[in-house]
């Protein structure tokens, strides 16, 4: 079992396999990107799932592919079916922006991948060009209706809201998702961007897409136990009729820290105890020195039981942590 001082279990390993991205959203990286990672500290494909299969020895049990954008990694597919065949299977989930999910979404799933998140902040084309630089939205609707259509459910849809730019969309972000048969969850900007230019006072905060959405539609508290997801759920009405579900993560104003069953596995090998971890565990290098696998479960073990209490983004002397959200896996 991976367990830490604090009494919690990581159950939930999150894998990035790429820091690159065909996006550009504003609050995630600048327009040119970033200095990528060097082929050669990628782990490969083996490593991945040598990796995962010891963690899943360790009790994790639930396993999502990040980025960047994991679509871009090579041999995706390939590398899907591998993790679904690791005993016991772990539920095999991906966030992505959806940008060539068409494609992919049916041999995905076809491969053994259980779900999806998808990453969409605006249904208006010209502010999807604003936000993320490209001009992909049609690509990102067709990929969305593709994992609904290969049963990759329930699909859920992240949406970051930024003041003047989306903020007036969460209402209309919400019946277009919950019309497609897809949960729409809003989440707190954090201070994750590669430019350092996040200002706390600039987030939209949980309270006040709460307000936005209370606005247009009718909200009630999901009676349904919360468990360790980072999304609180509302059940959403409008004039009376039922629409379904919406999440809202608030990271930053409402910490789920105490819940966390999660720890990070990033592209280039390091294992991160916390999105917001100053510290890494080198696996890579343990894995190319010759390290064997209770070598590596020692290592897992070592990284969780040092996890902090909580993120300190409220705390004097907060840190961003080294490396932005792209190269950490969101
Ligand atoms: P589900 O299992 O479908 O609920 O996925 P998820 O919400 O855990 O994952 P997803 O990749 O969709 O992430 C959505 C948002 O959750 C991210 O944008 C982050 O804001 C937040 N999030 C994910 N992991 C963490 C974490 O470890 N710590 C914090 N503070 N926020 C996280
Ligand atoms: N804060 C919160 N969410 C972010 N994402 C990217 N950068 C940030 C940030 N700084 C979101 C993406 C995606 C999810 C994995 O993380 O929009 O939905
Ligand atoms: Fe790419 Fe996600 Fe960053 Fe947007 S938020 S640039 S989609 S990694």
């Amino acid at each position: 079992m991976l367990s830490d001082r604090y009494g919690r279990v990581a159950t939930s390993l999150r894998v990035s396999l790429t820091d690159r991205c065909n996006l550009r959203c504003t609050y995630c990286m600048p327009a040119e990107g970033l200095d990528w990672l060097p082929k050669p500290h990628l782990l490969t494909d083996d490593e991945v799932v040598r990796i995962v299969s010891v963690a899943v020895g360790l009790g994790v049990r639930d396993v999502r592919l990040t980025g960047g954008e994991p679509l871009l990694r090579r041999g995706l597919v390939g590398l899907v079916e591998r993790l679904a065949a690791l005993t016991p299977r772990p539920a095999l989930s991906v966030t992505t922006n959806a940008v060539g999910l068409e494609r992919l979404a049916a041999p995905l799933a076809a491969a053994g991948l259980d779900r999806v998140n998808v990453s969409l902040d605006t249904l208006d084309a010209a502010r999807f060009r604003a936000i993320t630089h490209r001009d992909r939205l049609d690509d990102v609707l067709r990929g969305l209706a593709a994992a609904h259509a290969a049963g990759l459910s329930p699909v859920k849809v992240n949406s970051v809201l930024l003041r003047g730019v989306n903020d007036d969309e969460a209402a209309a972000l919400t019946r277009w998702a919950l019309g497609e048969g897809y949960e729409p969850r809003f989440i707190e900007q954090m201070p994750l961007d590669a430019q350092h230019g996040w200002k706390r006072e600039e987030m939209v905060t949980a309270a006040e897409i709460l307000e936005l959405l209370g606005r247009e539609l009718e909200l009630e508290p999901d009676p349904a136990h919360r468990g360790s997801a980072p999304a609180e759920r509302w059940v959403v009405r409008e004039a009376g009729r039922l629409l379904g579900l919406v999440g809202v993560v608030g990271s930053v104003t409402r910490p789920f820290c105490g819940a966390c069953d999660r720890i990070r596995l990033t592209a280039d090998g390091q294992v991160r105890n916390c999105l917001f971890s100053q510290d890494e565990v080198d696996l890579r290098a343990a894995l190319r020195t010759g390290a064997d696998d209770a070598a590596i479960a020692n290592l897992l073990r070592g990284a969780v039981q040092v996890k902090r209490a909580g993120h300190g983004i409220d705390e004097p002397g907060f840190l961003q942590p080294p490396r932005p959200m792209s190269a950490i896996g969101g």
